[in-house]
C-alpha cells in the first residue's frame, strides 16, 4: 500500500469515529425524556446561515407580572414594532433604529393576564403574532436574588459547534456583569462551571472578568472547576470566600443551601455522598423553622434518562423528603431551563437554568415574596450573542439536551410556598 492510500485509509478511520460519536451523543441527548434536543435543529441553523428567513428564532422569552421580553432575528437590517393583535391600532413599542438582531420590552401590562400582539417592520410587512399570559402579581417583595452559571469561561477561543459561543466570551461577560449590576439583586449564586478548564490562571481571567459585579456573589463547583486540582482548588476557595464547599446561610429569614455535586469519579454525573447528606440532613433540621432553597451544580431530580445527573439522587431525595420547609432545588449543567418533580419528594420542583456561554445565553432573577418564589430567565441583553451563539449551534445536539430556551413555564414561573 502507498502512502497515499494509507493516508486516506487514516482519514476514513478518523471520519467514521468522528461520524460515530457524533451519533451516539445525539441520539443520547435525543433520548431524553420531556426535552429532548429538538428534531431538524441542525437543518434549521444550516438554513438560516445559508439563506435566513425574513424573520426567525422570534421568542417570548422572559414573561413577568407587568413586563415581558421578546427577541427576534431578521434577514436584513429592519426596525420594526409591536402593537395589539387585537385590533387596537395603538402601537405600543417601536424601534428605534434598524437592526438585525432585535430585543423589545413591554411594560406596563397587567398581571395574571392574557396578551396577544403583532410583530411587524416599521412601515409594513413581515408580519407575525405572538402572545402569553403574564404572572401573576406576586405580592409585596421581601427580597431579590440571582442565579447565573455555566459560564466556561475559557477567554475569545473558538466556538463550539454546540453554540458554545467563546469566540465572544469577553463581551458576554461585560454584558452579564452589565445587566446583573443593572438588576440589582440582593446577592448572586453562580451554580458552577465558572471555568471551561480548570488552569488556575483561567480563574484568575475569569475573577478579572467579573471584578465590576456588584452585588456579593456565592459560588459552587461544576465539574469543570475540577476542585481536585489542589492549585484550582485553593483560588476557588479564596474566590468563593469560604473555607468549606459545601455551605449554607441566612438570609432575611430564609435558608440557602449550597452542595457540592462534584467527585473524583465520573465527572458527568454528580455525586453527593454520605458525608455531606448526613450534613444536609443535620443543616436541614437545625434550620427547619425556615423556608429553604437548594442549590447544586448537577441536576438532583433521577428524571432524565441519560447520565448527568447525580448518581445518588435517590438518597438526596430521601434526605430532603424529610423535611417540608424545602421549596425547590436549582441546578445548572444541562445548559437549558427545564423543570421537573420526583414523586419521592411531592411539591418540590427541580428547577434547571440556561447557561451563560450558550444558546439562550442568559441569567434568572428571583423575588421571594410573603407567598411564594417568582423566577424569570432574561437573555443576555446585547440580543446579537444570543443569535449568534444559535447560528453556531448545528451540533447542539452533541452535549445538551433540549434547545436550551424551554417552555415558557420552564423559566419563568411563580412557585406558592408549601
Ligand atoms: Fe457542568
Amino acid at each position: 500500500m502507498n502512502l497515499g492510500a494509507l493516508v486516506a485509509a487514516a482519514l476514513a478511520v478518523v471520519a467514521g469515529g468522528a461520524t460515530w460519536f457524533v451519533r451516539r451523543e445525539c441520539k443520547r441527548n435525543h433520548s431524553v425524556k420531556g426535552n429532548p434536543t429538538p428534531d431538524g435543529h441542525f437543518g434549521k441553523v444550516m438554513g438560516a446561515r445559508r439563506d435566513p428567513p425574513d424573520v426567525y428564532n422570534l421568542d417570548v422569552v422572559t414573561v413577568d407580572s407587568t413586563s415581558a421580553i421578546v427577541t427576534w432575528a431578521s434577514a436584513e437590517e429592519a426596525e420594526f414594532e409591536i402593537e395589539s393583535a387585537s385590533g387596537d391600532p395603538a402601537v405600543i413599542w417601536a424601534e428605534g433604529s434598524p437592526a438585525r438582531y432585535h430585543s423589545a420590552e413591554l411594560t406596563g401590562l397587567r398581571p395574571g393576564t392574557d396578551y396577544a400582539f403583532r410583530l411587524s417592520r416599521n412601515g409594513g410587512g413581515l408580519e407575525r403574532d405572538f402572545n402569553f399570559r403574564t404572572l401573576p402579581d406576586a405580592g409585596r417583595v421581601r427580597f431579590t436574588f440571582a442565579t447565573f452559571s455555566d459560564n466556561h469561561f475559557k477567554l475569545d477561543a473558538m466556538s463550539w459547534p454546540d453554540g458554545r459561543l467563546f469566540r465572544r466570551c469577553s463581551e458576554a461577560h461585560e454584558c452579564v456583569v452589565r445587566d446583573l449590576n443593572a438588576a440589582a439583586p440582593e446577592f448572586i449564586i453562580n451554580k458552577g462551571d465558572l471555568t471551561d478548564v480548570y488552569e488556575p490562571y483561567r480563574l484568575r481571567a475569569y475573577r478579572e472578568a467579573v471584578r465590576d459585579l456588584k452585588p456579593p456573589t456565592h459560588c459552587i463547583p461544576g465539574n469543570h472547576d475540577h476542585l481536585r486540582n489542589e492549585d484550582f482548588k485553593a483560588d476557588w476557595l479564596d474566590f468563593a470566600g469560604t473555607e468549606q464547599v459545601y455551605r449554607s446561610f441566612d438570609h432575611k429569614g430564609f435558608h440557602f443551601v449550597l452542595l457540592d455535586t462534584c467527585w473524583t469519579g465520573e465527572q458527568e454525573r454528580g455525586f453527593l455522598g454520605k458525608e455531606q447528606l448526613a450534613w444536609l440532613a443535620d443543616d436541614l433540621e437545625e434550620h427547619s423553622a425556615k423556608r429553604t432553597l437548594l442549590f447544586t451544580h448537577h441536576p438532583t431530580n433521577g428524571e432524565i434518562e441519560e447520565n448527568r445527573v447525580v448518581h445518588d439522587h435517590e438518597e438526596f431525595q430521601n434526605t430532603i423528603a424529610q423535611f417540608p420547609n424545602v421549596q425547590a432545588v436549582f441546578s445548572a449543567h444541562i445548559h437549558r431551563n427545564y423543570i421537573t418533580t420526583s414523586k419521592l419528594t411531592p411539591g418540590v420542583p427541580y428547577v434547571e437554568t440556561a447557561s451563560v456561554i450558550q444558546y439562550p445565553m442568559g441569567y434568572n432573577l428571583y423575588q421571594v415574596t410573603a407567598t411564594g418564589i417568582k423566577q424569570v430567565f432574561r437573555k443576555l441583553s446585547d440580543v446579537s450573542l444570543n443569535e449568534e451563539s444559535w447560528l453556531a449551534s448545528p451540533l447542539r445536539c452533541l452535549t445538551n439536551a433540549g434547545d436550551g430556551l424551554g417552555k415558557l413555564s420552564d423559566r419563568n414561573f411563580f412557585l406558592k410556598f408549601r
